[in-house]
């Protein structure tokens, strides 16, 4: 079974829907307000989608967040059995300070085919397509991970580029890559797209690595499953999330997960960038209407296409 072909449209306008809500409040500071309102645009066009669709990463538990909690049904019911994982806005400190690459993204599977993540970080080592499966490992060191790459791709540490959160957690994985002469892409937040970068043609970016929110993990891997590339991830648990990841099922705190221990069957993943972006144009608000670009994959229809949309307002 695949999800069918017309889902994809409507979930780019979901994104896109969201994106503009988010619009609104770029360069005003309030990363809160522009969440809400992406959130409730997201949410208003779900309601609108044939579809028996169910929340399994969204904005928190059903007690802490008054919409698309993890659990919420969405859809009329009436079509395909769906599980979303939605970030109606990934870069909320992006769209409040004005800066580029900020998007509204989402995925979708067949029912129960997507990893349920905690909200909780999560280790991230990702790289791109047409390389040995399971080539690099969490477990490896820094310099391992970087040779073995770099050996396979017939190059040396010095011409391959990491991506990586610009955070204190990684100041010994960072000098350690410096160490090996190792090009660095430092992004401020933002880790979903850090991830896409390993598999976009003009990004040069060999390998993404680091601790990153678990629910943004899930997004990526969506993605790169439709690229073809390759993650392994592990959860980052304190004692109280270590219980709570217990009580959502999850019995092997510390597994590892490769990709297709993550995202099972078909795909479709749909990012619309809010500001402007290395990927994507941002909406461009006119008078009447309002243009959205988004990012579509569909793993299963072999579509990756960016779409650029015209909407009324
Ligand atoms: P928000 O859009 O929810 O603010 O998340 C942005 C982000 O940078 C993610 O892309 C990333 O996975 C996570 O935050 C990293 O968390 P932290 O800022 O705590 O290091």
């Amino acid at each position: 079974m695949s999800i069918k072909t017309e889902y994809l449209k409507l979930f780019v306008n979901a994104t896109e829907k969201a994106a503009y809500g988010a619009s609104k409040f770029i360069g005003k500071n309030d990363k809160i307000a522009a969440d809400q309102a992406a959130v409730d645009n997201m949410r208003n066009e779900f309601n609108k989608i044939d579809m028996d669709g169910k929340i399994v990463i969204g904005e928190g538990e059903m007690d802490e967040a008054p919409m698309l909690f993890v659990g919420e049904k969405v859809g009329t019911k009436k079509g395909q059995k769906l599980d979303l994982a939605v970030d109606p806005l990934e870069g909320t400190n992006f769209v409040a300070k004005n800066l580029p690459n900020s998007f509204s993204v989402l995925a979708a599977s067949e029912q129960n085919n997507l990893f349920f993540a905690p909200d909780t970080y999560m280790e991230k080592i990702a790289i791109g397509s047409n390389l040995p499966k399971n080539l690099v490992d969490l477990d490896n060191t820094v310099e391992k991970n970087i040779s073995l790459l770099a050996d396979a791709k017939n190059t040396s540490p010095d011409k391959i580029t990491v991506c990586i959160l610009d955070r204190p957690r990684h100041h010994e994985t960072i000098s350690s890559l410096k160490k090996m002469n190792v090009n660095l892409k430092l992004i401020s937040d933002g880790d979903v797209l850090g991830i896409i970068y390993i598999v976009d043609q003009n990004s040069p970016v060999d390998m993404y690595m680091g601790i990153g929110g678990g629910p943004e993990g899930v997004l990526a891997a969506a993605a790169l499953s439709c690229y073809g590339g390759q993650i392994q991830t592990r959860l980052v648990l304190d004692k109280e999330e270590s219980v709570r990841a217990k009580k959502m099922g999850i019995s092997h705190l510390k597994r590892k997960y490769n990709i297709d221990d993550m995202i099972k069957g078909d795909v479709m993943f749909c990012a619309t960038a809010i500001t402007d972006g290395d990927l994507a144009d941002g909406i461009k608000d006119k008078k009447e209407f309002y243009e959205a670009s988004t990012i579509a994959l569909h793993k299963s229809g072999k579509v990756n296409t960016l779409f650029k949309n015209k909407h009324k307002k």
